[in-house]
């Protein structure tokens, strides 16, 4: 089983980042043959400054190594230093009805807050589907807001393997339920486009004012509530503290007497221990960059061997050999 996934190098990395993608793809690197990379090519859609793109791009390898990505289980590697996949992006586009990008809500979301968008914004999840069939991958780990990209790359996949015959593996993606959606500290999703994120590697200071600081009802302390499970500490909670911690306070606030004061500070308690190991490993990566360029360098290696396999087959198929 071949295992695909991809993350933007837009430099801070947040909860929602970490339990929707990251630890699922980490948890997933011992199943299969796993392919991960940092989407820089995406990632000129939306951030225009190419000294702010080269440091975020390491500074997204540096923390998912931290976070214990194993490059000697999965391959690692910069998307761009696999050029081949934008050759491919072609190929696809040309069977891509434009109906089909004009329904993407993430297209259509950015459009609504007023992001004036380029032909790169509108064709992303193309670009999208030729990273993800020019492995051959089967299994797409990914948090929910990707789920229709995943989609698309099977509906133009389906397409051109009717057109031209059998070339591509059709994929299917993986959204582990419990954290399809990590909430931010206004409730909403986390995000770092609305301001509600909690940063996973920040400093405990930060951390704790962001945790203090999670939008919660007015109700008072004494009052039942029964609706616990809902209550966005919480849902963090369960992310990061042993299940019978977080049942202890869900039973807590059931019954009534519980301050969300207590809660939030066992939220921060348990958060900063819980990536208590991933600070020092990426203490010491920070030490030794050279490490973590060699690791993409490497990875790139063997990426560039499947893709270029896979376009081969491609252009075959549609008549360019
Ligand atoms: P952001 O919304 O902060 O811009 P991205 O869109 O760059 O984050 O997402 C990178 C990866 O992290 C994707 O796989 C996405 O599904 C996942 N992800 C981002 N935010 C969340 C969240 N709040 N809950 C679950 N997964 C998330
Ligand atoms: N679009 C994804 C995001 O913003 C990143 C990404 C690019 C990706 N190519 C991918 C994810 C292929 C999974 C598979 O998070």
């Amino acid at each position: 089983m071949r295992i695909l996934s991809g993350i933007q190098p837009s430099g801070i990395l947040h909860l929602g980042n970490y339990f929707g993608m990251m630890k699922p793809a980490i948890d997933l690197q011992t199943q299969g043959e796993a392919f991960y990379f940092i989407a820089n090519y995406h990632s000129m859609t939306s951030l225009f400054d190419a000294e702010e793109r080269r440091q975020n791009t390491l500074a997204v390898a540096v923390d998912f190594l931290a976070c214990g990505l194993d490059p000697e289980k999965a391959v690692f590697f910069r998307q761009s230093d696999v050029p081949e996949v934008t050759e491919l992006t072609w190929l696809l586009s040309t069977l891509t009805p434009m109906g089909l990008l004009e329904r993407c809500h993430s297209y259509k979301d950015k459009l609504a807050r007023g992001i004036s968008p380029n032909h790169g914004l509108f064709a992303y999840p193309v670009l999208m589907a030729a990273d993800i069939l020019i492995y051959d991958s089967n299994v797409v780990p990914v948090g929910r807001d990707q789920k229709q990209h995943v989609e698309v790359t099977r509906d133009i996949a389906i397409k051109f393997n009717q057109q031209y015959g059998e070339t591509f593996v059709i994929p299917e993606p993986q959204i582990r339920d419990e954290v399809a959606v990590v909430p931010g500290t206004d409730g909403q999703k986390m995000s770092k486009s609305y301001g509600n994120a909690i940063d996973l590697f920040c400093e405990e200071k930060i951390l704790r004012k962001r945790i203090m600081g999670l939008v919660m009802d007015s109700r008072t302390p004494e009052e039942p509530k029964p609706d616990a499970e809902k209550n966005i500490a919480i849902q963090l909670l369960r992310l990061v503290a042993a299940p019978e911690i977080s049942r202890d306070f869900e039973d807590r606030l059931r019954a009534g007497g519980l301050g969300y004061g207590d809660l939030k500070k066992s939220l921060f308690e348990n958060c900063w221990q819980y990536f208590a190991p991933a600070r020092a490993r990426r203490a010491e990566l920070l030490n030794n960059l050279d490490y973590v360029h060699q690791v993409l360098e490497s990875g790139a290696a063997k990426a560039r061997v499947v893709a270029a396999v896979v376009l081969k087959r491609a252009r075959r198929a549609c008549g360019l050999e």
